[in-house]
C-alpha cells in the first residue's frame, strides 16, 4: 500500500469538488503545474485528524508536500491554543515568514485550527500580521478551497471565524500521515467547560457522527491494511448525544470490536465523569482494544477538581480505576495533570501526588497551568508564582519518573506484542508500541515497520525499554 493515500476519492460532500476544480486552477495558474503546500500541525491528535483532511483537500488540488517553508507556494499553520505557550511558538514562528514573503510575494500564507477562533487573536493577525492572506476557522476546513479560489482571484485577505457550528462531519477526502494507523473522528467539539479550558469556545458544542458513518470509516480502514485505529473525540465517553438511533460509546465500540482482522482500536479522550463499568466490560471483552485506557485526572484533591468543573471526585476516579483492574487486571492507564490551577495550595498539590503514587500510572502527561482569556478560571486568583509552580512541577516529574521506571522494572521478563511504529532515529532500533501504550526499542529491518511482533523485554533503563523479538 502507498503511503498516506486513503480515502481520496471517497464521495465528496455537494459542491466541494467544483470548490476544489476551481481552486486547483488557480493554483495552476499563480505556482505552474506543480504547487506546493506545507501544512504545519500543532495541538492534539483532533488537530492532526483535521490536518490530515486539509492535505486531502489540497492533494485534490494539484498540491504536493514539503516541510521547507523555502519551497512552499502556500504555508498553512493549524494551530493550538490549549496553552499560552502554543500560541506564542505560532506567533514566532508565523513571524519568521515576513521575510519569505517579501522574497517572494506569490507565496499564500494561511492559519486555521483552535487560535484563529479567538477574537482577539484573530484582531491582532488582522493587525500585526499584515502577510497573511487567510485564516480560517476549526468549522469551516471545507471552505478552504473556496477561499484560496477567492483570495487568488484578488479577493484581497480572507478570515473566516465563529463558524464552528458548520462543522462538515462527511464527505472531506483524507491524506493519513500513517499507512498502518489512523485516526478516525467520533465526534467533535466539546460541552463540558472545564473552567481552565479553551476547547469548548474554539471547537463548538459536541457532535457525534453517525455510528454507520464510523463503521464504514474503520472497516474501510482494516480492509485497506490499517494495524491501528484510534478514535478521536475531546470526551468520547458522552458519544451518541443527540443522534437519532440511541447508541452510546460503549456499544460503538463493541461494533467496531467485531470487524474481522488483525487490528487494534484505541480511543481517546475518556472524561472520567462518563467513564462506565460499560465500557471497561466492552473492553474486556473485546478483541482488539488494548487493556489500556487514558483518563485524564487534573487533579488528586476534591476542592480543585470542584473549582475545575471536572464534576467527579477523588474517589470516584480510584473507584473507576478499581473497577478497570478487577475486570482487567493487567489494564494500564495514562493521564493528563495540570500543576498550579489558580488557589492551588502545596497541600492540594501533594494530593495530587498521592493519586499518582496510587495508580502507577505508566505515563502522564503534565502541563503547568496557563490562563487562557476568556475562560472562568483566568478571571480567579491565582496568588502561587510561576517559579513556585515550576518546583512544584519538578516534584511530580520525579514522582512519575519513580512510578515509571517501577512499572517498567516489572516488565522485563515478559513477551509483549507490539504494533513496529518506526525506527528510533538515535539508535536504529525499531520502536514498537505494546497494548500498554509503553513502546519498546528492538533490532530488526526497517521494512518491518507496520508489523505487528512479539518481543521479549530483556531491559529497563529507568523508562526506557529494551527487547528481542521472540515468535512463537
Ligand atoms: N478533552 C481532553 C483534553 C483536552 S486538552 C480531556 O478532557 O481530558 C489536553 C490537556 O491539556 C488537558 O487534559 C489538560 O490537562 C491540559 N490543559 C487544558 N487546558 C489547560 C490550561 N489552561 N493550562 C494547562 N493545561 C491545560
Ligand atoms: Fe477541555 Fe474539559 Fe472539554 Fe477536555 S473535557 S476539552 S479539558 S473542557
Ligand atoms: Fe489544542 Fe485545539 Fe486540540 S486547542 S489541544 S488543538 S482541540
Amino acid at each position: 500500500m502507498q503511503e498516506g493515500v486513503c480515502d481520496l476519492e471517497q464521495s465528496l460532500a455537494p459542491g466541494l469538488r467544483e470548490d476544489i476544480e476551481a481552486a486547483g486552477a488557480a493554483a495552476r495558474a499563480r505556482w505552474g503545474e506543480s504547487p506546493r503546500a506545507l501544512v504545519r500541525t500543532y495541538g492534539c491528535q483532533q488537530n492532526v485528524a483535521d490536518g490530515e483532511k486539509i492535505k486531502g483537500l489540497l492533494s485534490l488540488m494539484g498540491f504536493s508536500f514539503t516541510d521547507a517553508p523555502e519551497e512552499a507556494d502556500f504555508l498553512l499553520f493549524n494551530t493550538c491554543a490549549v496553552r499560552e505557550h502554543a500560541e506564542d511558538r505560532v506567533f514566532g514562528n508565523v513571524g519568521a515568514l515576513k521575510n519569505i514573503k517579501r522574497r517572494r510575494p506569490e507565496i499564500m500564507i494561511a492559519l486555521c485550527g483552535c487560535m484563529t477562533e479567538q477574537a482577539h487573536v484573530a484582531q491582532r493577525l488582522r493587525q500585526s500580521f499584515p502577510f497573511v492572506d487567510m485564516v480560517f476557522g476549526t468549522g469551516a476546513i471545507h471552505r478552504l478551497p473556496g477561499l484560496m479560489g477567492e483570495v487568488l482571484g484578488g479577493a484581497g485577505r480572507a478570515f473566516l471565524r465563529g463558524c464552528q457550528e458548520e462543522v462538515l462531519m462527511e464527505g472531506l477526502p483524507i491524506r493519513r500521515d500513517g499507512s498502518s494507523w489512523a485516526w478516525v473522528t467520533a465526534m467533535y467539539g466539546c460541552d463540558n467547560f472545564c473552567s481552565y479550558c479553551i476547547v469548548p469556545y474554539v471547537r463548538g458544542r459536541e457532535k457525534s457522527r453517525e455510528p454507520q458513518a464510523v463503521l464504514s470509516e474503520c472497516r474501510g480502514l482494516i480492509e485497506a491494511g490499517y494495524k491501528e485505529i484510534t478514535l478521536l473525540g475531546q470526551n468520547v465517553n458522552s458519544y451518541g448525544k443527540g443522534l437519532k438511533e440511541p447508541v452510546n460509546f460503549a456499544g460503538l465500540l463493541r461494533e467496531i470490536d467485531k470487524l474481522p482482522g488483525d487490528y487494534r482500536i484505541r480511543f481517546m479522550t475518556s472524561h472520567p465523569k462518563d467513564a462506565s463499568e460499560e465500557l471497561f466490560r466492552v473492553m474486556a471483552e473485546s478483541r482488539h482494544i488494548p487493556r489500556h485506557i487514558h483518563l485524564p485526572f487534573q487533579s488528586g484533591n476534591d476542592r480543585v477538581l470542584g473549582e475545575m468543573n471536572r464534576r467527579y471526585t477523588r474517589e470516584k476516579y480510584l473507584s473507576l480505576i478499581a473497577t478497570a483492574r478487577r475486570l482487567m487486571p493487567d489494564i494500564t492507564f495514562t493521564s493528563d495533570v495540570i500543576v498550579g490551577f489558580p488557589g492551588e495550595t502545596y497541600e492540594e498539590f501533594r494530593d495530587t501526588l498521592s493519586l499518582i503514587e496510587q495508580v502507577e500510572f505508566v505515563n502522564l502527561f503534565t502541563f503547568i497551568y496557563s490562563p487562557r482569556a476568556g475562560t472562568k478560571a483566568a478571571s480567579m486568583p491565582d496568588p502561587v508564582s510561576h517559579e513556585e509552580k515550576t518546583k512544584w512541577f519538578a516534584e511530580l516529574l520525579k514522582v512519575q519518573e519513580a512510578v515509571a521506571a517501577k512499572n517498567c522494572r516489572k516488565l522485563v521478563g515478559a513477551r509483549q506484542r507490539v504494533l513496529i511504529e518506526s525506527v528510533n532515529s538515535k539508535t536504529g532500533l525499531l520502536q514498537g508500541r505494546m497494548e500498554n501504550a509503553l513502546t519498546v526499542d528492538f533490532p530488526g529491518p526497517p521494512q518491518r515497520v507496520g508489523d505487528f511482533a512479539w518481543v521479549e523485554i530483556t531491559e529497563a533503563n529507568g523508562s526506557a525499554l529494551r527487547g528481542v523479538e521472540r515468535e512463537g
